[in-house]
């Protein structure tokens, strides 16, 4: 085993794994910023062995778990539902959720979700060249998208979407606390409306949580208001900095994005791959309760344990030449998404949202090309989601200037 090397640590270019020195595979041990040791899990089978042990607990206060930053060391105590808790709580609450993100209720929002890209691309084009991507456009959709699908009415989606912000953007604990407290009670006052209207009320997730659990006294209200916080935060940043990487990674990469218009119906496998190639959510954090022995190492109870996805997904025993973005690959078995109990819920509805943006995006804007030099593109620190506050875009041409679709 090495030296412990300091974890997380910055990308130095957008879409590979922060330059770690010295990390060995399948475990290897980091610092945190507070000088507690950590295991880093490196290797993909052992992660898919580690990620389905009941041993390793999601609970940010037990003690030994791992906290990437002082940043976040701030939020420990904002444990969220869901992520943040273990079975048999994470079951219950899971199982409520799941009626909502079934195959075919996601299938039923495509047509929304192609509606809202074109009305953002709409918007993009009529300001004109050059944008910036992420406000104009891979930032509003999964906003918009999660709202719909909430069941939060649009009329209030400029409050939603300015506190989705501050909750998610903020670099402040306080302002983001603010923003956390007036959507909890925004969330309270949407789920006393939808509980006292006649009969359903409208098709969200939220009308069918209060229609059919919290009228039943199956849940109460602050878990549902945890549930839909829940959903806007594991939905919005990530979906949103994977749009702007994927479309940041296509324009450094011609020759892929030239094979993906030739031929537009390999675009699911490539956004398959741009998930491993770019792994958003580099962090996933838990906490030994019991030992564990694995790959002839003994995880120690109380030892924090941290599952860095972009190392995971770059594991050659798993992925053959890990660092070549290749659309023929079979890359489905990435642990993007995590895995075991807690794998992103929300993961179709990601797929569909990467697949019409980029797919309209490119077809919209023919010649679209960054606006900066690829190096002064600032990017995410590593203790956030992988990605960029800003993309400056530009282009001359449109689509409807004469060019064929994607
Ligand atoms: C490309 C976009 C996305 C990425 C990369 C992503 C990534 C992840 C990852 C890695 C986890 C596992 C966390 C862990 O094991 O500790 C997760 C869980 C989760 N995600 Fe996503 N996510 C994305 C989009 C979404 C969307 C669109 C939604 C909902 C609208 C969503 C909602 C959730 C929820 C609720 C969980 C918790 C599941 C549980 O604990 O059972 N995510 N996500």
């Amino acid at each position: 085993m090495t030296q412990p090397v300091a974890f997380p640590q910055d990308r130095t270019c957008p879409y590979h794994p922060p330059a770690y020195e010295s990390l060995s595979r399948p475990l290897s041990r980091v610092t945190l910023y507070d000088g507690l040791e950590a295991w880093l899990v490196t290797g993909h089978a052992a992660a898919r062995e580690l990620f389905v042990d009941r041993r390793l607990s999601s609970r940010s206060d037990r003690p030994g778990f791992p906290i990437p930053s002082a940043r976040l060391a701030g939020f420990r105590e904002a444990v969220p539902a869901l992520i943040g808790v273990d079975d048999p709580e994470h079951g219950t609450q899971r199982r409520m959720l799941i009626p909502g993100f079934t195959a075919k209720r996601t299938a039923a929002l495509r047509p929304r979700i192609q509606e809202t890209v074109d009305q953002l691309l709409d918007a993009m084009e009529a300001e004109g060249s050059p944008a910036d991507l992420v406000s104009a456009f891979t930032l509003p959709l999964p906003s918009i998208v999660i709202s719909a699908m909430l069941g939060v009415p649009y009329a209030d989606h400029e409050f939603f979407e300015v506190q989705s912000r501050r909750l998610l953007r903020s670099t402040e604990v306080a302002d983001a606390m603010d923003a956390r407290f007036q959507l909890e009670e925004y969330f309270g006052k949407l789920i006393d409306r939808k509980q006292h209207e006649r009969g359903h009320g409208g098709d969200g997730i939220l009308d069918e949580l209060v229609h059919n659990q919290l009228r039943e006294g199956k849940t109460d209200r602050a878990e549902l208001i945890a549930l839909a916080l829940v959903n806007l935060a594991g939905g919005h940043e990530t979906t949103a900095n994977m749009i702007s990487l994927a479309t940041f990674t296509l324009l450094q990469h011609p020759e892929r994005l030239a094979e993906l218009r030739a031929d537009p119906a390999l675009m699911p496998t490539a956004v398959e791959e741009l998930l491993r190639f770019l792994s958003v959510s580099d962090w996933l954090l838990r906490v030994a309760t019991e030992d564990i022995e694995i790959a002839g190492t003994t995880i120690r109870a109380g030892d924090g344990v941290v599952f860095s996805t972009s190392v995971i997904n770059r594991d050659a025993d798993s992925f053959p030449n890990p660092d070549v973005l290749d659309w023929h690959r079979s890359a489905r078995h990435h642990v993007a998404f995590g895995f075991g109990i807690h794998q992103c819920i929300g993961s179709n509805l990601a797929r569909a949202e990467m697949e019409i943006a980029l797919r309209s995006l490119f077809s919209r804007f023919p010649d679209l090309r960054l606006a900066l030099p690829a190096d002064e593109i600032v990017l995410n620190p590593g203790d956030t989601v992988q990605g960029m506050l800003e993309l400056p875009v530009a282009w001359e041409r449109t689509r409807s200037e004469g060019d064929s679709a994607t």
